[in-house]
Order: C-alpha cells, then sequence, then structure tokens
C-alpha cells in the first residue's frame, strides 16, 4: 500500500496506539494541520478520511470481488455508494445480536470478527484468502470504528438520493418485501414517510409501502418495508421531491429527485423482481 504523507496527516488526531504506529511510517514536518488542498483542517473529524482510506485501499480492491450488486452474500454490498449505509449500526446476518459495526467498539463489531477470523459463522474474509488483511489494515478498520465509524465527508449544496437497493436496473431476489434509500446527507425522519414514496408496478397500479423509517444510527438511510414480498416483474420506485410531501434533509434542504442542482423533482428508480426460484 503506497501511503503519503497527506494520508498520514489526515491520521492525526488519533490517539490510538495502532495509528500511532501507523504513523511512525510518514514522513514528519510538513504541512501539520492542512488538507490536501493544503488548506488548515478545521471542521471534519480525523475519522472521515480514514472511511475513504479504508473505502479505497480495502472495500473496492479487495472485498467487491464479492461484495457487490444484488448477489453479494449475505446482502452485504461493501461498494462505495452502499458499504457505509450496509455496515455501520446493521446487524450482521450470520450473528444477528452484533452489529457489523458498532460504532465505539471495534471487539463487538461483527466485521472485525470476520477478517480477523475470530467470528464463530463462516470464513475468514476475505474469503478468497489467503492472503487475508495485513494487521495494518486491520488497524486501519478499528481505528476508525475506535473512533466513531464517522462517515466520508459528504459536501454538497443539496439532499441526493446517492444510492438504492436494489439499484436502478436491478434484479432483485425473489421474495424481496423491502428497499432502501442512500442519502448524501442526514434524512429528516419526520418527513421519511410512505407518503414520501410511491412505488408502482408494471401495469402502474400502486405497490402498498407499510413503512418508511431512517433508522437507529442510520442518519442517511430510509428502509422501506412492504406489505407483503413482491411479485415477480417491474417496478418503479419513486422518492418525491415535489408533491405535499417531499423528502429533505435536516436543515429543511427538500430533496434534488432529478439531481438539477436544485430542490425539488422526484427520483425514480426502476427495477425488476425475479421470480420462482432463480
Ligand atoms: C471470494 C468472495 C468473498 C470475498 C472476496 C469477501 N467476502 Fe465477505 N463473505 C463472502 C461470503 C460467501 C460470505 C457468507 C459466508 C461466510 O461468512 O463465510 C461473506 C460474509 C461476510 C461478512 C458477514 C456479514 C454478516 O452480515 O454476517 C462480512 C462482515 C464480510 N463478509 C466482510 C468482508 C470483507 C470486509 C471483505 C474484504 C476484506 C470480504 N468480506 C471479502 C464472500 C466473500
Amino acid at each position: 500500500m503506497v501511503e503519503d504523507s497527506t494520508r498520514c496527516l489526515r491520521r492525526i488526531g488519533f490517539s490510538l496506539a495502532p495509528v500511532v504506529l501507523a504513523l511512525a511510517g510518514c514522513t514528519a514536518g510538513s504541512g501539520e494541520g492542512l488538507d490536501a488542498g493544503g488548506r488548515p483542517i478545521s471542521g471534519p473529524p480525523a475519522g472521515n478520511s480514514d472511511f475513504q482510506e479504508i473505502q479505497d485501499t480495502i472495500f473496492t480492491p479487495i472485498c467487491t470481488v464479492c461484495h457487490a450488486g444484488a448477489n453479494a452474500p449475505v446482502g452485504l454490498r461493501l461498494d462505495a455508494a452502499n458499504s457505509y449505509a450496509m455496515l455501520v449500526n446493521v446487524a450482521s446476518v450470520e450473528a444477528p445480536g452484533t452489529l457489523r459495526v458498532n460504532p465505539g467498539n471495534p471487539g463487538a463489531s461483527y466485521l472485525v470478527h470476520k477478517i480477523e477470523g475470530t467470528a464463530a459463522t463462516g470464513a475468514r474474509m476475505p474469503a478468497n484468502g489467503p492472503p487475508y488483511l495485513s494487521q495494518a489494515q486491520v488497524d486501519l478498520i478499528r481505528g476508525w470504528i475506535a473512533a466513531g465509524a464517522l462517515a466520508a465527508q459528504q459536501p454538497g449544496s443539496v439532499l441526493l438520493v446517492t444510492s438504492s437497493i436494489p439499484g436502478p436496473a436491478e434484479t432483485a431476489p425473489s421474495g424481496t418485501n423491502k428497499l432502501m434509500l442512500v442519502f448524501n446527507a442526514a434524512v429528516d425522519p419526520a418527513r421519511a414517510n410512505v407518503n414520501s414514496l410511491e412505488l408502482r408496478d408494471a401495469t402502474d397500479q400502486i405497490v402498498p409501502i407499510a413503512s418508511a423509517v431512517v433508522p437507529p444510527g442510520r442518519a442517511n438511510v430510509v428502509e422501506i418495508a412492504l406489505g407483503a414480498p413482491l411479485a415477480a416483474g417491474s417496478f418503479q420506485l419513486a422518492a418525491r421531491g415535489s408533491g405535499p410531501a417531499p423528502l429533505a434533509d435536516m436543515a429543511g434542504r427538500v430533496l434534488d429527485g432529478d439531481a438539477d442542482g436544485a430542490a425539488g423533482g422526484d427520483w425514480l428508480i426502476p427495477f425488476d423482481v425475479a421470480g420462482g426460484t432463480r
């Protein structure tokens, strides 16, 4: 793994032993307290860029070989658009009593158990290893979780949908009874409800949505539960940025559904549901 001094500097602010060890390899002296663009580091906590580094150096190159798309093992997608929303404060499928990532608690995070090979169920990750992750890579993930498992920074002046499950034009497994939206900012839970969403089938009939909620500890996510598993066929989900009940973020900014840089418009996602035993 190539490490430049900028990357090392981004980690300053952690008092964790593994991070201190990682810093030992950094070029000392130049630019302390400055970000990649040479600007003073002010607001964003160090954990933000750590998650970006984990994504870029571990999840994307090593894990998405398997953990991507509609057939990702145990539904865990680790591509950049979905990994955070599918890890932090989400229950493990293999060990439902344990969160995949428990902010502040690396030892109680199933992700850590899986990469260290201490999980009670299944293989050590990556499942096509060895090689497994190096101690430095494990420590990077542990350090990020210990520091609160912060998201990578997502600057922007409008609220956008950044991902969905199923993704656009994807084929969801048969029996699908929940959908998920991921946003670039914290969604106002009071504005996320059955009225701010609409699901239609191929004949344009409305399919009932049972509930739409921002789950605890997952401020950028809206989970949609359907009244019944979807039949095989084609569907379109609309997330509303227009009409009487648009989605909005905590600052009151309404969804930019048509991604034209201004609030308003509905975000549409067409997808299919597989039939039978596929
Ligand atoms: C060769 C395919 C493959 C690769 C590469 C892979 N995984 Fe997995 N992963 C699986 C499979 C299959 C399962 C389910 C069975 C098992 O646990 O052995 C799984 C399960 C998991 C789980 C359990 C999720 C839960 O909800 O219980 C985690 C966490 C995980 N993987 C993380 C990772 C990480 C992190 C990487 C990259 C470092 C990775 N995996 C790379 C195939 C893979």
